[in-house]
């Protein structure tokens, strides 16, 4: 979710006793009132149709997404309001209000008419952070196509696998990053719009700078069906290609809820999410969430680097900030003496997620930030928003997730769907319907049915509930590799590792790793003729990174004899991890020899 930074050492602050150390509140003590005040009666009495009544619908039932973000505060009063403080990460910085934003992305959905893109055309964005990609997104969502934006990390297969699944018409991005697409190009058929910002844009291409200047600043937004698909993303499972996770215009009513109620936005909030918009906090809670709800938010560019994020929280005086664990722990890293070089006051809640938040970071924070502890929250790409969290007003148990949504029933369940009691390890499950829910996996109705079964969604994770119904996270029911926060499989990255010439076979782990929360770990047999050496293993690992992703390479490469696997031919991942963690075998009945 962050992008590399560099690290030393881990704060080698442990303590077993965090786990009985609970964060009391007092709501009435709060700086601003929680926006979810009664979380138990909420839950019994919640109805999703109340929600519906905090977004904007058109006549027949209609709705549109980004008219929600942006267009009825722009015509309402929050036209004059600052949206966007977005910083280069360079120290220059440029604001845009609602009104600004509302123009931007009305000219922008004016350019995908102009050259004939299609209401649910694939519309992906290869952009870094920037105020044209807000623009360009939001635009394309008010237009009525699907738009995609993409993680500037991504390698020519990263991008291919995307846009040829989701036969992808246009993709807007920029003169350097271009480059990249050009490479696979060729196999995109069904690509017939580049549109590049900036001056090197060449015969073949559009100019986003040319048609923006051009284009009306006026644009309905189109009148959607609630179920009609506003944005999609990519997200990576134990086997195969990415996937294509998509989400509909009504996602809406819970992102504004959400945001509401667990964020707890204020109207003189200044929010900051730092998470790129190729991953799906970016998307959900860095534009859509926090704009429905009329907040300012800070967008900055750039890597991550402690001083600066520091320095953001200070010079625009965030007062509500998501984050990730991974980014915590970098932060804790680093120690106390940077952050205490900042007046950071003006913060006054804290989020977090992506994988499991150490009760040390939870504990760091009270000390580093005037007694503000971080909020761990549960989602993932398919469930489109927050559905298990701790909220404002309640107590928190650091390691624990915390509850469910009003409206949201989670449980742990047996493979059979049975539920399990308190204490027990089980699959974590949530019963289908929310409102926020995936729609599809694109092209694939067999990969989406794989996640219902008996009643329920199964998340993937496995986790446990204790005697006050909070919700701890345990790991994944499945192979899926989470490394600073971001999502990678396993297939993934074998894949590209056999196509190097030196690689025969490849078995690909996540390692526990003290800031990354795991690294990517792979076990290779070299092709006949190739001798082990540091250099071929850089080679490796750079052909990987320039292939898939600059961050799904594996950090880590073994040298084996053979891989374990099945007799039909797959290799045994759990029996690799449990070689490189000394944990028990278990059954290898499936073994070949
Ligand atoms: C997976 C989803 C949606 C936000 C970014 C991740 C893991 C997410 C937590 C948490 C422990 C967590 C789970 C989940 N995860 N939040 N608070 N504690 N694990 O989205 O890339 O779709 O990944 O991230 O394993 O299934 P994603």
């Amino acid at each position: 979710m962050i992008p590399e930074p560099d690290v030393d050492m881990m704060a080698d602050e442990s303590s077993e006793l965090i786990h009985t150390q609970i964060v009391k509140k007092d709501p009435s003590k709060l700086r601003l009132k929680p926006n979810l005040l009664g979380y138990e009666d909420l839950r019994t009495t919640f109805r999703w149709s109340d929600a519906e009544k905090m977004v904007d619908w058109f006549p027949g039932g209609k709705i549109n997404a980004a008219y929600n973000a942006v267009d009825r505060h722009a015509l309402g009063k929050r036209k004059d309001k600052v949206a966007l403080i977005y910083d280069d990460g360079e120290g220059n910085f440029s604001k845009l209000t609602f009104d600004q934003l509302y123009r931007q992305t009305n000219k922008f959905a004016n350019v995908l008419k102009k050259i004939g893109v299609k209401r649910q055309d694939r519309v992906f964005f290869f952009l870094s952070r920037s105020p044209a990609l807000y623009i360009g997104f939001l635009g394309a969502i008010k237009y009525g196509a699907i738009a995609s934006p993409m993680f500037p990390a991504f390698g020519p297969d990263g991008i291919k696998d995307r846009m040829l699944d989701s036969g992808a018409v246009a993709i807007v991005t920029d003169g350097e990053l271009k480059k990249r697409v050009y490479e696979v190009v060729k196999d995109l058929p069904e690509l017939k719009h580049i549109i590049v910002t900036g001056k090197e844009v060449a015969q073949n291409e559009v100019s986003l700078d040319t048609e923006m200047a051009e284009a009306s600043d006026q644009f309905e937004a189109t009148h959607m069906d609630p179920e009609e698909f506003s944005y999609m993303l990519y997200t990576s499972g134990t086997t195969g290609k990415p996937k294509g996770v998509v989400h509909a215009h009504k996602d809406i009513v819970q992102m504004h809820l959400s945001t509401y109620w667990v964020l707890d936005v204020h109207e003189e909030d200044v929010y900051w999410c730092t998470a790129d918009l190729g991953w799906v906090t970016g998307v959900v809670y860095g534009v859509l969430g926090p704009w429905s709800n009329g907040v300012t938010q800070v967008g900055l560019g750039g890597r991550f680097d402690p001083e600066r994020w520091y320095k953001t929280i200070q010079s625009y005086k965030v007062s509500v900030w998501y984050t990730a664990p991974t980014a915590v722990r970098m932060l804790m890293a680093k120690g106390d003496d940077l952050p205490n070089k900042y007046d950071l006051s003006s913060l006054r809640a804290l989020y977090s997620v992506g994988e499991p938040l150490n009760p040390e970071g939870v504990k760091w924070a009270l000390d580093v930030f005037d007694s503000k502890p971080f909020h761990d929250t549960w989602w993932q790409t398919e469930t489109g928003s927050i559905l298990i969290t701790n909220f404002p007003e309640m107590d928190i148990k650091p390691g624990s997730m915390g509850k469910p949504l009003p409206g949201i029933e989670a449980a742990i369940v047996d493979e059979n769907g049975k539920p399990l009691g308190q204490g027990e390890e089980g699959h974590l499950c949530i019963r289908p319907g929310w409102p926020a829910m995936m729609r599809q996996i694109w092209k694939n109705p067999a990969k989406y049915n794989e996640y219902f079964r008996n009643g329920w969604y199964y998340t993937g994770d496995t986790a446990q509930t204790d005697e006050d119904g909070y919700f701890w996270y345990v790991g994944r029911a499945d192979d899926v590799i989470k490394t600073a926060g971001e999502r990678v499989g396993p297939f993934e990255v074998e894949s590209a590792l056999i196509e190097h010439p030196a690689v025969a076979e490849a078995g690909v782990i996540g390692k526990p790793d003290e800031i990354r929360g795991n690294i990517i770990k792979a076990f290779i047999v070299l092709t006949p003729g190739y001798t082990e050496s540091d250099a071929l293993k850089t080679d490796i690992q750079k052909f990987v990174k320039s292939k898939l992703a600059g961050h799904a390479y594996p950090r880590e490469i073994d040298v084996v004899k053979n891989l374990p696997k099945t007799r039909s031919g797959k290799i045994m991942r759990r029996l690799l991890r449990a070689r490189e963690l000394g944990l028990p075998i278990g059954d290898t009945s499936t073994l070949e020899d």
